[in-house]
């Protein structure tokens, strides 16, 4: 449940007009809700409450906005990050270092530091090069990092092939199978404190099978660890919840999550963390656009929106479906390719889409647009960031100046012998 919804036949984002915005702050605007941030936040726990205080770490790529790590730092979340940019924005939003996990496959020694160098809850180890390498850092400081080794469970996540990350060969983790031996070693490093494992398959999940099959094989990992008289006291069980896009979409509930997540985990007695993204951040967030012109075409008319693929770029990466609504619908409707400005093919948001009859001039919205939005937009075509929105109640706010072209340009340099 989100909170935009038509009142006086106008799209509000909680009880702000969506015009309101588009006037003050221009377009394209990526829109948050306040309310339904907090609300996901809290049926995502609620879902959890079965289980032994568990940690939860919202997933910073997802959405990295200050504020928006900041309604969840108030809600108690930690973070999961995957940079050094994602640390310190989880630092500076407040959150403990303790609830912090830093993800990723390529740390480089300058993040390890810094994560070392803020006392973070846990890294999450992907290869031995990079545990034999946080070793070495570690105990040169006298130090022994906190680590989950993060495994591989070769799992088939049965999402899109390119934000799939559990099978054997993805760049992720370590093979499940190799997984004891090398457990085994780095539980010697005197560098590493090993306290557990960690495993994510994938995101944008439609079925909890997947999910259950590899939390079993962690199950039976764990039990393996211990029995060689291995400490494990925590697991890490990623994200991946998927979310519903379109009309139809029936993604298993947090409750049904949280439901086979105790039924599985129910004898591990471990300290479990969960780094949920996209459930949280997808429909708490939209991308207000304006329709620049109406241009007919050969099958269906062309609505060419002022946002592009560099605002949102997951129709063009996954062939992802974002919902489409005007944000003042008369109940006519079109069929219209619904396309951005930019000078190619792939910037299409949809084809053949049956969506509110739209002239130009008039506002729109791509919806479930707060999760992997705005963090994966570039300044193709020079055409710069757009600003972010947070609403709340009948207030609201920028909390993402827009970056315009010359702001780029001035970050650029002519050298003198080119002048
Ligand atoms: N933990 C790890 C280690 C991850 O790699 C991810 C997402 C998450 C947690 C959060 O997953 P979520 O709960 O959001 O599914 N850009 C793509 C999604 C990429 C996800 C990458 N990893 C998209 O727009 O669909």
């Amino acid at each position: 449940m989100d909170h935009f919804s038509i009142r006086d036949g106008i799209l509000h984002a909680e009880d702000v007009p969506l015009p309101a915005i588009a006037e003050a702050v221009g377009t394209p605007v990526y829109v948050y809700s306040r309310a339904t941030i907090e609300r996901h936040a809290r049926v995502f726990r609620d879902a959890l409450s079965e289980l032994d205080a568990p940690h939860i770490a919202f997933a910073v790529k997802a959405n990295p906005n200050l504020a928006f790590l900041k309604v969840l730092q108030r809600e108690g979340y930690g973070a999961d990050v995957v940079s050094g940019g994602e640390l310190s924005r989880a630092l500076a939003a407040g959150m403990a270092p303790r609830d912090i996990v830093f993800s990723g496959v390529g740390k480089t020694r300058a993040e390890l530091e810094y994560g070392l160098d803020e006392d973070i809850g846990q890294f999450n180890l992907e290869s031995t090069e990079e545990a034999v390498e946080l070793a070495g850092i570690a105990a040169g400081r006298g130090m022994a990092a906190p680590c989950a080794l993060r495994v591989n469970p070769d799992v088939d996540a049965g999402t899109h092939d390119k934000i799939s990350t559990g099978k054997a060969d993805n760049k992720f983790g370590v093979p499940i199978g190799n997984a004891p031996e090398i457990y085994a070693r780095l539980a010697t490093l005197p560098g590493l404190a090993m306290r557990g494992v960690a495993v994510h398959i994938g995101s944008q999940l439609s079925s909890l099978e997947p999910l259950e099959t590899a939390f079993g094989k962690v199950g039976m990992l764990v039990a393996e660890l211990r029995k060689a008289g291995l400490t494990v006291s925590h697991v890490d069980l990623g994200g991946g919840l998927g979310v519903p896009y379109k009309p139809g979409d029936n993604p298993p509930s947090p409750a049904e999550y949280g439901a086979m997540v105790h039924r599985v985990t129910r004898d591990w007695d471990v300290t479990l963390t969960f780094e949920p993204g996209r459930v949280i951040a997808g429909n708490a967030g939209i991308l207000l656009t304006r329709v620049i012109r109406v241009k007919s075409g050969l099958r269906h008319p062309f609505l060419v929106v002022d946002a592009a693929m560099n605002d949102l770029a997951r129709p063009a990466m996954y062939g992802a479906w974002h919902t489409f609504e005007g944000v003042a619908p008369t109940g006519d409707r079109m069929i219209a390719n619904i396309v951005g400005p930019i000078c190619e093919t792939g910037d299409t948001f949809a084809m053949a889409r049956e969506c509110d009859d739209l002239e130009a001039g008039e506002l729109a919205v791509f919806r479930t647009a707060g999760a992997y939005g705005a963090t994966m937009a570039s300044s193709y075509n020079s055409r710069g960031f757009v600003a972010e929105v947070m609403v709340d109640g009948n207030r609201f706010a920028t909390v993402a100046d827009r970056i315009g072209a010359s702001d780029i340009m001035d970050a650029e340099r002519v050298p003198e012998w080119l002048a």
